[in-house]
Formats: C-alpha cells, sequence, structure tokens
C-alpha cells in the first residue's frame, strides 16, 4: 500500500452512520466534495481523504492499516474483530472517541405468537442473524445450545420464511420488528458509533499531529450538543 501522506478516513457509504458522520466531519472544519458514485472523496481544504465503503469493511480496513482512521458502529467492530481473531488476521485497533450517535441495540426477537420464557427457550432452536460471531458468544455465555444461522440481509423475515424460530438483529426505533410481527426479548449488545484508528504505530508525525487536532474540535461539536 502506498502512503499518500494524506490522512485516510473510512466512512460508511450508505446507512446509518453515514450522514452523522459526514456531518460531524464538516462541523470541525474539513470541507468535503463528495461525489456520490465515487469510493474517494478529497477535502479541498485539508490532508485528508475519505474512502465511502461499506461499514462491514471498516474494521478490517483500519485494523489491515489501509487506512488511518475510521468512524464504524461498536456492534460491526466486536463482530469483525472477534471474526479475525478466529481467522488468525490482525485484529489491533484503538478507540479514538466513542461518538454520540449511531445508538442501537442487537437484540433477539421471537415471533409474537412463539412462547418465550428466556433464553432457554432457543434451546436447539435456529437464530437467524448478521452477527453470528456475537450471538454465539452469548449463546455460550447462556449456556444455551442453539444454532446461528447467518443471514446477510432481510433478516425480520426468516422466522416467517421457515428459515428460522427467532432473529438477533439490530433495533433502533423497533419498526422493523413490529412491522414483521416480532417481539424483542434480550438486548445482547448496546452499541453507538466509534472513531477508531490502526494500532500498528505507523503512523507518521504529520498524520498523528493532525488526529491530535481533529480530536479535541469532536469533543468541542459534543458538548455543544449536550
Ligand atoms: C437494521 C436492522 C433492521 C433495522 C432496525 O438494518 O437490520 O432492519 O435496522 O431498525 P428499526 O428498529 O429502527 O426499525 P440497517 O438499517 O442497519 O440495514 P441492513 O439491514 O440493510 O443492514
Ligand atoms: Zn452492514
Ligand atoms: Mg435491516
Amino acid at each position: 500500500m502506498s502512503e499518500s501522506g494524506r490522512l485516510r478516513i473510512a466512512v460508511q457509504k450508505s446507512g446509518r452512520l453515514s450522514d452523522d458522520s459526514i456531518a460531524l466531519l464538516k462541523a470541525i472544519g474539513i470541507k468535503l466534495n463528495i461525489r456520490d458514485r465515487l469510493l474517494i472523496a478529497h477535502s479541498t481544504n485539508q490532508p485528508i481523504d475519505l474512502l465511502r465503503v461499506r461499514d462491514d469493511d471498516i474494521p478490517g480496513l483500519v485494523m489491515d492499516g489501509v487506512v488511518d482512521i475510521g468512524f464504524i458502529g461498536e456492534n460491526e467492530l466486536e463482530e469483525k474483530m472477534l471474526e479475525r481473531q478466529a481467522a488468525n488476521k490482525p485484529s489491533e485497533f484503538e478507540v479514538l472517541r466513542r461518538l454520540d450517535y449511531g445508538g442501537c441495540r442487537l437484540s433477539i426477537a421471537v415471533p409474537k405468537e412463539a412462547s418465550y420464557t428466556g433464553i432457554g427457550s432457543l434451546e436447539k432452536k435456529r437464530v437467524a442473524t448478521t452477527y453470528p460471531y456475537l450471538l454465539e458468544r452469548y449463546f455460550a455465555e447462556q449456556k444455551v445450545n442453539a444454532k446461528a444461522v447467518m443471514l446477510t440481509g432481510s433478516v425480520e423475515v426468516a422466522p416467517r420464511a421457515g428459515v428460522a424460530d427467532a432473529i438477533c438483529d439490530l433495533v433502533s426505533t423497533g419498526a422493523t420488528l413490529e412491522a414483521n410481527g416480532l417481539v424483542e426479548k434480550d438486548v445482547i449488545f448496546r452499541s453507538k458509533a466509534v472513531l477508531i484508528q490502526r494500532a500498528d504505530g505507523e503512523l507518521s508525525d504529520a498524520k498523528s499531529t493532525l488526529i491530535n487536532r481533529l480530536i479535541p474540535r469532536i469533543d468541542g461539536v459534543m458538548q455543544a450538543k449536550e
């Protein structure tokens, strides 16, 4: 990978964190010329390049040192960390700041007609999720023998489709569960957006200096909103 000297920041291209992350970068004075089709946006007033990618890719891009910092949900970060640890891939990173947006929870939900008296009700059942590592860790902690069924999308339709007995998915307003006849039962992980940095100590002095100038501005923006 070539070191361009410009700070590389990864943000989600489209999804729950995109708008707030871009708004935060603008609020701290970074001018961005974002064109929708393009993966990279160059700042016009700072030595910064923005990489707009799927959120699933952001933890790996930071951990592999392809980008310097990234905005990511803790749910996705923790899942990818567990996945990479299992595969013996680099999984180091540093949390620069926990942010004040992107709040959601990862919850187990069941069809409203299902009888559920606790996590033990899932014994020998199939649970559809996009977060198999977080879910299987929870099953292990709770000593429940259930099976995580990996789906990358449309998790909420899995019970109706007969693919699973329950789901484990992100909930923020609860509208998706409601619309699909599902009831939230157990919260297994609470998440917010975080700003993370690669932890391999390979950042140039110039990049470290720039990051150290940006962080207090982020704190200022968050304080102003309180
Ligand atoms: C998550 C989750 C639900 C929805 C829940 O999807 O998979 O579909 O948000 O939010 P609600 O409680 O406000 O209805 P996300 O927006 O992350 O997109 P994805 O399913 O395409 O990954
Ligand atoms: Zn995603
Ligand atoms: Mg969804």
